[in-house]
């Protein structure tokens, strides 16, 4: 770590002067009138309209392209093939480091899944270049599609997610299940989910000779720059990424992917400017997605309703081409104490656009189907489900006993279920009906999700008038980073919100580091933290050295900055203003860096989670079958919360998608051709006002110097990990049917009735 990366929370600060405050988002104002601009938004002199061709099957090559009809088309002015698309300086069959996807970018004429791109025509308008991918009229040399378990490549997987070992054994699995009172098992699946982010991936390029200028929506800024150089052959800084906002990234902005590397190379290959936005259809391809899984579960337990073994196997599907698996299994590393744990991972390579993060990779599906395979473990004990996770709770981490560098779930426990009235629970299912006839039935889940600190670089700049500016270079995907992020710098600098400018989503800042793993103010926010506490150590040098200040001398007793003034500790009515130190040592302004990164010590030395709990209430009509979520109590203990207001949002915005998980998301596709059939917001279902309950979210409060000085952990993912299951084992308690493959519908529950 360098010197700039504190150790220990400031002393200088008073906590809680603006972290901790329920402030509204900054951005909200900008956003509800229209003044926010998005990259699609951006139209320089000259711009250019590129469309991206789409293939229509799953596997196969391209025979041929009607290039001469496009381009006879009025305005279109290039289309670009495999034939005569410029060299690229990164060969794009190779992975790209760090997080080593590989991108389709017309290097040949395979055609590897749906929706591929396989061709872009540029014009002067949307609608002639629209056009002129009509005329292409493909046609194709056609295989079979790879589309499920009976016809894809089962292969062991070495590595899942970004780079997560894909087998991990503690213990003893087959003594601990032979040696189990009693062992429940089942078949769990997942199926493929789109991100389908509000805004579309697009990007609008302008190149000067070697430099270019980007407009994209990203959650990995400097990453992508770094990677997009790569591909040109040009040095990174000669990249600028600019991304003010996002219209939601769930982690499909933080990777590469071929269609925006494509808007990029027709600028440059072009000389002009070019803009290519994604229409919703080509979103279900080229750019991520949660990959399906198949998971089966065995659990061993004893007597006493404790684990004596833990079995978790998933099968991933991938692409052909390319190796992210859903790294499902490792949930039941994060959970329950068991004497033996075994995860395992196969990946399947199917005919499919290569799947990646998404809101919470991994903890997100294992967890759906581990929080069933606990409830039917408990049913089999004859036990309550909390009175079971209780029964089963990880003092220390599973497998490794690293203890935790906190955990207060015992408290989003008990909070949550005092909040619903969990104690009222009939232990049997399908005895409870509400005033309508409905069936009721309530179910819970424990959520859990990592919480990383990515290394991270601010800056922060004191003015003359005691106003400051402090940048990082990080992205606001609507979580909140804008507000959460300027509070905390504040509150290092003692001002007030309103004295602090905050810039932020543009690559030629400071590397505010990946906004992605729940992690962004647990990085950003502690360069930032840590850039105001070296403004205020450089102005406290100047104002403690300087005879005619009231502060001369106090340098070993130490001061507090607040409200804009340097106060000595041991007499804090003896103090000055920023700007009259500023003035009398003759500066104009004061800047200060900070960076931030996980201790390693401390990352060896314990496991680091944010936890929760999720208790959920469905009521389902006897006569349909159909299932409407009707309470949601989420509790979750994630150190230190910012800002309260929007910390709830993200956890409320966390369990919505859990609702989506449990009983909407999924994309379908027709076996033979590997089409997918609902890729559309009409039909791929996402929750809408009417599906979403009345919900609670309880922030439990927990204290952690060990994840970093400021103790900050992440709230973005984690409330989608412990409402699935909820949801899931409600459905049961109502109706008595365990539904173990995702989405939960209707016929899933009329067929078994
Ligand atoms: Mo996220 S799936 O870490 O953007």
């Amino acid at each position: 770590m360098s010197p700039e990366t504190q150790t220990t929370f400031p002393r200088h600060v008073r906590h809680g002067s603006n972290s901790g405050q329920p402030v509204s988002r900054r951005d909200g104002r900008l956003k509800v009138t229209g003044a926010a601009t998005y990259a699609a938004d951006n139209h320089p002199e000259g711009l250019l309209h590129a469309v991206i061709a789409t293939s229509t099957i799953a596997r196969g090559r391209v025979r041929s392209l009607d290039v001469e009809a496009a381009k006879a088309h009025p305005g279109v002015v290039e289309v670009i093939t495999p034939a005569n698309r410029m060299p690229l300086h990164h060969d794009p069959n190779e992975k790209m480091p760090p997080f080593g996807f590989r991108v389709e970018v017309l290097q040949d004429d395979t055609v590897r899944y749906v929706n591929q791109p396989i061709a872009v025509v540029v014009a002067e308008t949307l609608e002639a270049a629209t056009e002129g991918v009509r005329l292409l009229a493909p046609r194709y040399e056609e295989e079979d599609a790879r589309t499920g378990l009976d016809n894809g490549l089962r292969h062991e997987a070495q590595s899942v997610g970004v780079g997560a070992p894909g087998t991990v054994s503690f213990g003893d699995l087959d003594a601990g299940l032979k040696g189990a009172a009693r062992v429940t098992e089942g078949d769990y699946s997942t199926p493929p989910q789109y991100h389908n982010a509000m805004e579309p991936h697009a990007v609008v390029a302008e190149w000067d000779g070697d430099t270019v200028t980007i407009d994209m929506p990203n959650q990995a800024l400097r990453m992508s720059a770094a990677s997009y150089a790569a591909y040109f052959g040009i040095p990174a800084e000669n990249v600028l990424i600019r991304s003010p906002f996002l219209g939601g990234g769930f982690g499909s902005k933080a990777i590469l992917n071929g269609p925006q590397i494509l808007g990029i190379l027709a600028a440059r290959q072009l000389g002009r400017p070019v803009k290519l936005v994604l229409t919703r259809a080509q979103m279900y391809g080229p750019v991520g997605h949660r990959g399906r899984t198949w998971q089966k579960l065995r659990l061993g337990t004893g007597d006493d309703g404790k684990l004596t073994a833990l079995h978790h196997h998933s099968i991933g599907a991938t692409s052909s081409f390319d190796d992210f698996v859903e790294p499902a299994a490792n949930a039941s590393l994060m959970l329950y104490e068991s004497p033996a744990i075994r995860v395992e991972h196969e990946g399947l390579r199917l005919d499919i656009g290569t799947p990646g993060p998404m809101r919470a990779p991994g903890e997100a599906s294992g967890s759906a189907s581990l929080e069933i395979a606990m409830d039917e473990a408990a049913e089999a004990c004859g036990m309550d489900p909390l009175a079971f996770r209780l029964a089963n709770y990880a003092e220390t981490q599973p497998g490794t006993g690293k203890p935790f560098s906190s955990k207060a779930l015992r408290e989003c426990y008990e909070q949550g279920a005092a909040a619903f009235g969990w104690a009222g629970r009939p232990l049997e299912a399908g005895t409870m009906r509400d005033e309508n006839g409905f069936l009721v039935g309530w179910g819970m889940g424990t959520a859990v999700f990592p919480c990383p600190q990515f290394p991270a670089e601010a800056r922060a700049t004191l003015r003359a008038d005691g106003t400051a500016l402090v940048e990082t270079g990080g992205a606001d995907m609507g979580q909140g980073a804008w507000t959460a992020l300027a509070q905390l710098a504040a509150e290092s600098l003692g001002l007030d919100l309103d004295k602090v400018e905050f810039h932020s989503g543009r690559s030629d800042l400071p590397d505010g580091g990946v906004a992605g793993g729940s992690g962004h103010t647990a990085s950003a926010g502690q360069a930032l933290s840590n850039a105001g506490g070296d403004v205020i150590a450089r102005l406290t040098e100047l104002a403690t050295g300087d005879p005619d200040s009231p502060l001369f001398g106090a340098g070993n007793i130490g001061v507090v900055a607040a409200e804009g003034r340097l106060h000595r500790r041991d007499d804090e009515t003896r103090s000055q203003s920023y700007a009259d130190i500023l003035a009398r040592a003759g500066q104009k302004e004061l800047v200060g860096t900070g960076k931030s990164g996980r201790d390693p010590a401390s990352a060896e030395a314990f496991a680091m989670h944010s936890h929760g709990a999720v208790f959920a209430e469905v009521k389902i009509d006897p006569n349909l079958m159909q299932v409407r979520v009707s309470r949601l109590v989420g509790a979750f203990a994630a150190g230190r919360i910012i800002n309260p207001k929007l910390v709830r949002s993200q956890y409320y915005g966390g369990m919505i998608w859990g609702i989506s998980f449990a009983l909407q998301e999924e994309a379908v596709a027709d076996r033979r051709t590997g089409r997918i059939m609902n890729a559309d917001l009409a039909e791929y279902h996402v929750p809408v006002n009417a599906d979403v309950p009345r919900m609670e979210a309880i922030l439990v409060p927990e204290e952690d110097p060990r994840v970093s000085p400021l103790g900050i952990k992440g709230v973005g993912e984690i409330g989608v990990t412990g409402t699935v299951g909820a949801i899931a084992n409600a459905v049961w308690h109502a109706t008595g049917i365990r539904v173990r493959n995702y989405p939960i519908r209707i016929e899933d529950l009329l067929r078994r009735r």
